[in-house]
């Protein structure tokens, strides 16, 4: 009869402890909230008062938008897609606005600038209080873990490994292109019987470049049908890639297994170079090995892992293919719609090197028109048109505060800030009035470079400064003089329509290019 009392006496116990069970839990999500609030308060007042140190003032310039979450702003970029004029559109938000604005998209604070002293606290001067944001998730699925995902200790080690590689082949001679040079003169001879687009040939050019570079002689053993469908793959996976960037913290919803397939092609490609150097150095010793794949062993030596050796491989691939390329087609694109340009770049060219003579550095040093013309179609189409980051610890941008924009503002933990070199490029205030113009000439004997400092920045500055300067510069230099020397006729095929720079379509993915290609005759 006893029984049934001890569950009962069971049952008030249980609930009992239930009680006080839920009791514990609101008692700590409410110590939660109440923790949490009193955190963000004394953040916040933290935050102001370094604001209040630095002389911070709001940032009275804001990019218009009457929709929820500024949500036009993005349905406006959406619309001006289909023109392939995007940067272009966006000129007018600088024109009308200033060089720095403040917009509040998904009720989120955030920056755009244009102004060479804030761009240059956030790669130079304040490098520290920066990191990368969403750009690590987005690019993940096709590069691993390498330079471009990594921010703080693990970027400085990649940073320091792949330096030394830049660093030995900034001395060779540029011998290391001509093979490849004479493919792409070969292969624009072989079409040379009416409009030639140029564009496809570079990219040809620059992947060739950069494998053989990072792969060591290996390249040239696997067939045309494995290198093209690694092309084709990388091109989907790159572009896939430059849209999760575009899409930030909503990256994950683009990850179709079209996009997971194309990265593993990719993935394979570059883990077939890794162990095949490997397996060299097993029959033939570290030595033998290193002089057909230096920068593959030598990455080995350090990371010690053939998978991270193999990102940080594919990193540079995608570093080194478009933007070289791209910097070889505006420029021939300029130069071909400014005959007298390219006529006075052929007469430097003729009168320094002899026909039939070798192309050394030496030659192109002394050819300073070259020099011009790069920084020129540098300045009028930097391959990275647009770049962000975000804060990572409290920090101020110097300019864009206050009634003038004059004075310092202050940026929060988390906020990220957008800038576009394409835009600070085109100011008048910093290159004149024909600031619109190709016009190498304005580099030439004047120490313009020196005076604009981060106002012109193909490569970036401070830290991260591209990696590859010397080396796309070489190769670009080279191959630019190559073509203007074997093709004396260069010109614009005469059914196209000359538009104004900058009014062009072209297409926008990490890298800008002319929609049209470089149509040559
Ligand atoms: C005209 C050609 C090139 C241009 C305009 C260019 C531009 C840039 C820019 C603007 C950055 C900084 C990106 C950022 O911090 O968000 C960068 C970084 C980098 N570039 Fe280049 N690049 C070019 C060619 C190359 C080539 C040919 C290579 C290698 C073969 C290369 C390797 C790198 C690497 C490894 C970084 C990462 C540096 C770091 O984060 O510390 N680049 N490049």
């Amino acid at each position: 009869m006893g029984v049934p009392v001890v569950p009962s006496l069971g049952a008030a116990a249980i609930a009992g402890e239930v009680g006080s069970l839920s009791l514990g839990i609101a008692t700590l999500v409410i110590a939660f909230f109440i923790y949490n609030f009193i955190q963000t308060r004394r953040e916040y007042e933290e935050d102001k008062a370094f604001g209040q140190k630095h002389g911070c003032m709001r940032m009275e310039t804001v990019l218009p938008s009457s929709w929820p979450f500024a949500l036009d702003v993005l349905k406006k970029q959406y619309d001006a897609l289909p023109s392939q004029r995007l940067l272009a559109f966006q000129s007018q938000y600088f024109d009308e606005i200033g060089p720095n604005m403040r917009l509040a998209l998904f009720g989120q604070d955030g920056y755009l600038t244009i102004d060479p002293k804030n761009i240059e606290a956030i790669l130079s001067t304040h490098f520290e209080d920066w990191g990368l944001g969403s750009r690590r998730p987005g690019l993940y699925p096709l590069l691993g873990e390498g330079i471009f995902t990594q921010d703080g200790r693990p970027w400085r080690h990649s940073r320091e490994i792949l330096r030394r590689q830049f660093g030995r082949i900034q001395y060779q001679n540029l011998k290391v292109f001509d093979e490849h040079i004479n493919d792409l003169i070969s292969g624009l001879s072989a079409a040379d019987d009416g409009i030639v687009d140029l564009q496809p040939f570079f990219f040809k050019f620059t992947l060739a470049t950069t494998t053989d570079l990072i792969f060591g002689e290996a390249v040239g053993t696997l067939g045309d049908d494995a290198q093209d469908t690694f092309a084709n793959n990388f091109d989907y996976a790159s572009m896939v890639s430059a849209l999760r960037l575009r899409l930030a913290d909503f990256h994950w919803l683009y990850k179709t297994k079209k996009f997971k397939a194309s990265c593993e092609v990719v993935k394979q490609y570059a883990a077939h170079f890794v162990a095949q150097a490997l397996k060299d150095r097993e029959n033939n010793g570290q030595e033998s090995a290193s002089e057909r794949y230096p920068f593959i062993l030598d990455l080995y030596e350090d990371l010690k892992d053939p998978a991270l050796v193999r990102d940080q491989l594919v990193h540079v691939l995608i570093a080194g293919r478009d933007t070289t390329a791209c910097l070889m087609s505006w420029a021939i694109f300029l130069l071909i719609r400014h005959p007298e340009v390219l006529a006075k770049l052929r007469s430097q060219i003729d009168s320094v090197i002899p026909d039939g003579q070798e192309i050394t550095r030496a030659f192109i040093a002394k050819i300073p028109f070259l020099k011009c013309v790069i920084n020129e179609t540098h300045r009028l189409y930097p391959q990275l048109p647009v770049n962000v980051r975000v804060a990572v610890k409290t920090t101020i941008l110097p300019s864009g505060g206050g009634p003038d924009g004059q004075s310092p503002v202050l940026i929060r933990k988390g906020t990220g800030c957008g800038w576009s070199t394409y835009h600070m490029h085109r100011l008048a205030s910093l290159y004149g009035p024909d600031v619109n113009d190709f016009v190498p000439e304005r580099w030439e004997n004047t120490d313009l470079e020196r005076k604009v400092g981060f106002g012109f920045m193909p490569f970036h500055g401070g830290p991260r400064v591209c990696l590859g300067k010397d080396f796309a510069l070489s190769e670009a230099s080279y191959a630019i003089l190559k073509i203007v020397q074997t093709f004396p006729n260069l010109r614009l095929p005469p059914q196209i329509e000359m538009e104004k720079t900058g009014q062009e379509r072209q297409s926008l993915t990490i890298v800008v290019t002319s929609a049209e290609g470089s149509l040559v005759i």
